[in-house]
């Protein structure tokens, strides 16, 4: 469903280039969950992005759906980002003038036309979302009056207003004491089975890691 083939990331930094990813092939199956793990500065992040369609590779592709995600030019491929994908960050990067519900919203807002009706749908998807993290009583705080861990619930349900195919999360919980962590992933496991997301979380918590369907190791831009 999605799919990496033989990508390549450098950077270049003056004179320096920086070989970041060194030819990585992943193939993501749908309905399920993978963690990737790796020392800082392993590429993780790196890869993680341009499986969004948020960075471009050097070379090689991204599939998703059969589509070569990066033959796309930008605004295509940014319109079918915000379909098909999700993206959850260590920091939340929530709109702090937005309630949580406005929040949750938006990335369907931004996808598309906006009639009443759809506007209503989006309303309705979002107050779902919100109930399903546990999250009902808190949709009209702004995100400076919810604490870390619902702050990222928020994002979690902002991730999925659009039923993305995939949901990317960047070390979700490392901002998270390991209860509220604990609790955060447990949201993200019954998500996958509800509503059939598959999703890649990016960790360096082993007992996090153990719980995916399977475990992608990376060292110095490699998949080991
Ligand atoms: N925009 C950029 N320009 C130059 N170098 C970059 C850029 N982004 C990342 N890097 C470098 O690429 C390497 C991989 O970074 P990446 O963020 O993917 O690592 P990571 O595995 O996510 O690490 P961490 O666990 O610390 O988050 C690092 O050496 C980083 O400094
Ligand atoms: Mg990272």
């Amino acid at each position: 469903m999605l799919r990496a083939d033989n990508v390549h990331k450098i950077y270049k930094d003056g004179k320096r280039e920086l070989h970041v990813l060194r030819g990585v092939s992943l193939e993501l199956r749908k309905d399920e969950v993978i963690t990737i793990v790796g020392p800082s500065g392993a590429g993780k992040s790196t890869l993680l992005h341009i499986l969004g369609g948020i960075d471009k590779p050097s070379s090689g592709k991204v599939f998703l759906d059969n589509s070569d995600f990066y033959s796309l030019d930008d605004i295509k491929r940014a319109r079918f980002r915000n379909q098909k994908i999700g993206f959850v960050f260590q920091f939340y990067y929530l709109l702090p003038d937005f309630t949580a519900l406005e929040n949750v919203m938006l990335p369907s807002l931004i996808g598309i036309r906006n009639t009443n009706d759809e506007r209503r749908t989006t309303k309705n998807r979002a107050e779902v979302l919100l109930e399903d993290v546990g999250l009902g009583k808190r949709m009209r705080h702004r995100p400076s009056e919810l604490s870390g861990g619902e702050q990222q619930r928020v994002a979690i349900a902002r991730g999925l207003i659009n039923n993305p195919k995939v949901l990317l999360c960047d070390e979700p919980t490392g901002n998270l004491d390991s209860e509220m962590g604990l609790e955060i992933l447990n949201i993200l496991f019954n998500l996958n089975k509800k509503n059939k997301t598959a999703i890649v979380i990016v960790t360096h918590d082993k007992e996090i890691a153990r719980r995916a369907d399977r475990i992608v190791e990376m060292k110095d831009g490699r998949i080991i």
